[in-house]
């Protein structure tokens, strides 16, 4: 353009409108900037051409010029606007995170207490060689009274100790004893079982029981197994417990399932009202009845056995004076017991 052309001029604004509506990347708006805006475009020259013009034609078209200039750079910026807008949106989209993916979980919340013991207790009593048996928690009265060697009169049965279902011969079980007779049915002698789980007696809730308990069963039975047995099992277990020092007697008692019976006691430093012993559970020699009634010859075998509590433990070996802390569930209290929490002992 060797002359100031002003429809010339147009068309080149128009073809330049068009240009910017097609382009998508930064690049092609470098080279529009170059074709359309440098000091070598057709506008910025034609520019300069105004002097060529004659005087009173000057005004109008330098007014047209920077009019058209203006057009472009307006169109121009915005478009370079939407270029940068679509640039940091891809990028917001290839960056973002993915929420479902799943990640290293750190727990929030606490295992409970008792759960933490009965593993512990699990690991102990496989690392003696005894493997871990479970049974029902609603449980057929046989199993939990009549193979047990418990007359149909006994106390224990009555209804102020056991809750009794809708069936007939249904119970909660009120210990986890009915297991040494599935197991022993199921599994034959020679047996070595630990039977952690949950056993239900009709008490109140108060600071020392709980409708719902947990017990810990021991069952041996062996051609050759004796009183100290019984009681080497229950001591090493005491130490693992309540710490090495621990110290356990066994004192005559009675079960309808053992013969004889006993309740193992755990010597304590720090009763209250000075250092003393502390029943933890109960014992025995498996009672011959109990191994006739599983068709076990008691003359050939013999057996020991034992309950704990499990809530007892952990209140001993806590110091924990109110059982409604075992039963609430805070994640306050559980958090105690978390590796590096309390630690309690029995002392020698
Ligand atoms: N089952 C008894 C109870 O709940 C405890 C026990 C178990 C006693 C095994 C002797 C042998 O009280």
């Amino acid at each position: 353009m060797s002359s100031f052309n002003i429809s010339q001029l147009t068309r080149v604004v128009n073809e330049a409108i068009l240009a910017l509506d097609n382009i998508k990347t930064s690049e092609n708006l470098k080279k529009f900037k170059i074709k359309y805006l440098s000091a070598n475009s057709q506008i910025v020259k034609s520019g300069k051409l105004i002097s060529t013009l004659p005087a009173d034609k000057r005004a109008e078209a330098g007014q047209k010029v920077s009019q058209f200039k203006e057009t472009i750079l307006h169109k121009y910026l915005e478009t370079a606007e939407k270029i940068e807008n679509d640039i940091l949106n891809q990028r917001l989209k290839n960056e973002s995170i993915d929420i479902t993916l799943p990640f290293n979980r750190r727990v929030l919340g606490a295992r409970h207490p008792l759960s933490e013991l009965i593993d512990e207790i699990e690991d102990f009593f496989t690392s003696i060689g005894w493997s871990i048996s479970d049974g029902p928690e609603i449980e057929a009265e046989w199993f939990n009274f009549d193979a047990l060697n418990f007359t149909p009169d006994h106390p224990a049965r009555a209804m102020q100790d056991t809750f009794y279902t809708t069936q007939p011969n249904l119970v909660m079980r009120t210990h986890t004893s009915p297991v040494q007779i599935r197991a022993m049915l199921s599994q034959g002698v020679p047996i070595y079982i630990a039977v952690p789980g949950k056993v239900f007696r009709s008490d109140e809730l108060d600071a020392t029981h709980s409708p719902v308990f947990h017990q810990v069963e021991g069952l041996a039975v062996d051609t050759n197994i004796n009183l100290s047995d019984l009681k080497g099992i229950l001591s090493i277990f005491a130490k693992k417990m309540f710490g090495s020092q621990a110290k356990t007697r066994i004192r005559p008692s009675y079960f309808p399932f053992t013969e004889p019976s006993g309740e193992i006691d755990v010597w304590f430093e720090a009763k209250k009202g000075g250092g003393g012993w502390i029943e933890w559970g109960g014992c025995g020699m498996v009672h011959p009845n109990v191994l006739r009634s599983v068709g076990v010859n008691p003359d050939k075998y013999s057996g020991l056995a034992f309950g704990i509590g499990l809530e007892r433990t952990l209140n001993l070996r806590h110091s924990i004076t109110d059982m409604h802390n075992l039963v609430e569930g805070d994640i306050r209290f559980a958090k105690q017991f978390i590796q590096g929490g309390i630690k309690g002992g029995a002392s020698a």
